[in-house]
């Protein structure tokens, strides 16, 4: 288990709780009586069957639930359209002139568009994608950064079938290029620019660096994001492939309809890091991907019709998908959306775009929240965030300080703090408090949303109180298979135990029967709420030439959770040096991209093997974290170890 026993005994003291604070429950949330448990447990098909009865269907399923592990199906023979739920029955009535999306670009720049807007928007970018030849079932690429054409091309794509798979802006062209070429994408969405503290990401140019190796791309369309802030981009348009959007936006003529979908058509692919060096492309489909990400959104986020939500996650992860883009809209909110780091121009933009902006409901990371900590409370009390009536967070475990700084800080001791357990895999939450009914404690997601099921579970599928999490019944958002890898949906997901599906996480339950997630079981890291195979990581350093073998361990870092270190073996003949670990470095960024660049280099003769040449990762995690190295018996050469370990303190 790759949480420390240190951390561990600290959950366990945990003993402060929190009940629903008075003023959320004369808000009068949409759930303040527990039995919602009881009713979704006594006939959970029929309950996820009224959250879909929530949505709009051109036809009614005839089956709420058809499960041959590991293959399932939702909402049988059911026919919608994911935007057309998102955006155009908000159209009628109230909605129709509400703001759907308020973003503010880094620099400054503020965009609004209500519900209207969006539709105009999103159904003329349809067209467009429709004219350059994108059929239902074609995987459409985005590359953008936070901007409002993120949303409306994944909802444009949705509209008419199209598969989208969106890639954070912040990869690195070969991983662009890998992630295209797996998903065979004929188009390509990108911006000439985005903007980043202060500076400018050359997005384009990625692209153009990624298409090279691309031979699927026929066309790549540019939103220009400097034009007008940043002078003197010029990304070099190639003709024949590559279009401005505001060009092709200008001469389509109308919008297209909504295409019909099956409930079971593909909605996205979203690739995330697994314990091999490849990505997956977790596949999610229609209607109960819709379903779950509405229900969860109502519920968790207790979102309201005046509500100014904001979820600070980027549209290229998981969350950005849920909770920026699908859920919030299918429930017609008004989202906020920012394009910027949290430290542009200065340390207190978010406090100061809360005020701005009056935020009532706000969802971020622990890593964030500990940067805030560290920022100083003077920042946010500078600024009037008393709209702010509900928290919530993602991603890893938030440490109890964290929640306690969040509670009292940002919250004002007044708003629930919603701790949010999912994955990229879950398409939606699954275990979290729903902020009218549960008892909070810092640091623990409390228990499954209604209508899951969870239990922690051994090696042999027993249940017991500390182990592995496990899901042991479906849910409508899971994820469907590893596309074009059904073998490895089986194996990673499914082979654990007998139909029960196998996370990956290690957790606990308490005495309240609460779950504490405890971080990752296998070879995947979390850096700053950011998942990372080590296994990608090790690849990218031995495609150096100069690197003979590489191990990759996570270490614990005050504000990332947790941080890479690099155990490299440098051919024979090279000498290692601060230079070749800083280019090492920058190999890893160079190829995967900013997010995996190693925190620390550790160079070593050898690794230290198990006599069947196995990496001893166990070891190498506790020479990184400065510990007492373990049982070393194992090892082909004891000396190694100690060689090593010596090398890093001194380095340290
Ligand atoms: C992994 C999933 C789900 C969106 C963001 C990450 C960890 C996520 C929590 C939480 C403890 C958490 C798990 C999980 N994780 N949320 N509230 N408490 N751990 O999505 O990249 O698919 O990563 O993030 O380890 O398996 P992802």
């Amino acid at each position: 288990m790759s949480t420390e026993p240190s951390a561990l005994d600290d959950l366990l003291q945990e003993g402060r709780r929190f009940p629903v604070p008075e003023a959320f429950l004369e808000g009068a949330p949409h759930v303040s009586d527990a039995s919602v448990y009881a009713e979704a447990e006594s006939d959970f098909e029929a309950y996820w069957e009224g959250w879909a009865e929530e949505l709009d269907w051109y036809e009614r399923w005839d089956q709420v639930l058809d499960w041959q592990p590991p293959r399932v199906k939702w909402f049988v023979g059911g026919k919608l359209n994911v935007c057309h739920n998102c955006v155009d029955r908000h159209l009628k009535g109230s909605r129709r002139n509400k703001a759907a999306l308020i973003w503010e670009g880094e620099p400054g720049d503020v965009r609004v568009l209500t519900y209207h807007d969006l539709h105009r928007l999103v159904a003329k970018f349809a067209n467009v994608l429709k004219q350059l030849g994108v059929e239902k079932g074609d995987r459409v690429a985005i590359y953008l950064p936070m901007i409002p054409e993120a949303a409306i091309a994944m909802l444009a794509c949705a509209r008419i079938g199209a598969v989208h798979s969106v890639v954070f802006g912040g990869f690195s062209p070969d991983s662009l290029a890998d992630r295209i070429n797996d998903a065979e994408a004929k188009v390509v969405i990108t911006a000439d620019v985005g903007h980043r503290r202060g500076g400018l990401v050359p997005l384009k140019s990625n692209v153009d660096r990624a298409v090279v190796n691309t031979p699927s791309i026929e066309h790549v369309i540019v939103v220009a994001r400097g034009a007008g802030i940043a002078e003197d981009v010029d990304v070099g348009m190639q003709a024949g492939r590559d279009q401005w959007y505001h060009d092709l936006m200008r001469d389509v003529r109308g919008g297209v309809p909504c295409e019909p979908m099956d409930a079971e058509d593909l909605l996205y692919i979203l690739y995330t890091s697994g314990t091999t060096g490849k990505p997956k492309g977790v596949v999610h489909t229609t209607g109960g991907y819709l379903t779950q990400v509405y229900a969860t959104t109502k519920w968790v986020f207790d979102l309201k019709e005046e509500d100014r939500y904001w979820c600070t996650a980027d549209v290229g992860w998981v969350t950005g998908h849920s909770y920026v883009v699908y859920g919030p809209l299918a429930n017609g909110a008004t989202v906020f959306m920012y394009e910027g780091a949290p430290d542009w121009p200065d340390r207190s933009r978010l406090w100061q775009l809360c005020e701005k902006y009056g935020i009532t409901v706000f969802y971020t990371a622990p890593t964030a929240i500990r940067a805030f900590m560290r920022w100083g409370e003077a920042l946010p009390k500078q600024h009037n965030l008393s709209d702010l009536r509900l928290l919530g967070t993602v991603g890893e475990p938030i440490n109890p300080e964290a929640w306690m700084w969040y509670h009292r800080v940002i919250g004002g001791e007044r708003c629930p703090i919603v701790d949010t357990w999912w994955q990229t895999e879950t398409g939606a939450i699954m275990i979290t408090p729903v902020p009218g009914v549960t008892e909070t404690k810092p640091g623990t997601a409390t228990r499954p949303f209604p209508g899951i099921q969870a239990q922690i579970l051994n090696d042999d599928g027993d249940e017991v109180r500390a182990g592995y999490l496990a899901i042991t019944r479906p849910w409508p958002s899971m994820l469907r298979t590893v596309w074009r890898d059904e073998e490895r949906y089986r194996q990673t997901y499914w082979s654990k135990w007998k139909d029960v599906y196998f996370p990956g996480d290690g957790a606990k339950l308490d005495e309240d029967d609460h779950f504490w997630i405890l971080g990752r079981v296998d070879d995947v890291l979390n850096v700053a709420g950011h998942r990372i195979g080590t296994m990608e990581v090790e690849s990218a350093l031995v495609d150096d030439k100069r690197v003979a073998e590489a191990a990759v361990v996570g270490k614990s870092h005050e504000i990332k959770g947790q941080a890479i270190a690099a155990f490299v073996t440098l051919k024979e003949g090279i000498d290692s040096s601060d230079q070749v670990a800083s280019e090492l470095k920058a190999h890893v960024v160079e190829k995967i991209g900013a997010i995996a660049r190693p925190e620390a280099i550790i160079f070593t003769a050898d690794l230290p093997k198990t006599r069947s040449g196995k990496i001893m990762r166990r070891l190498l995690k506790d020479i990184a974290e400065g510990r007492a190295v373990g049982d070393t018996t194992t090892l082909a050469d004891p000396e190694v170890v100690r060689k090593l370990k010596d090398r890093y303190e001194d380095e340290e």
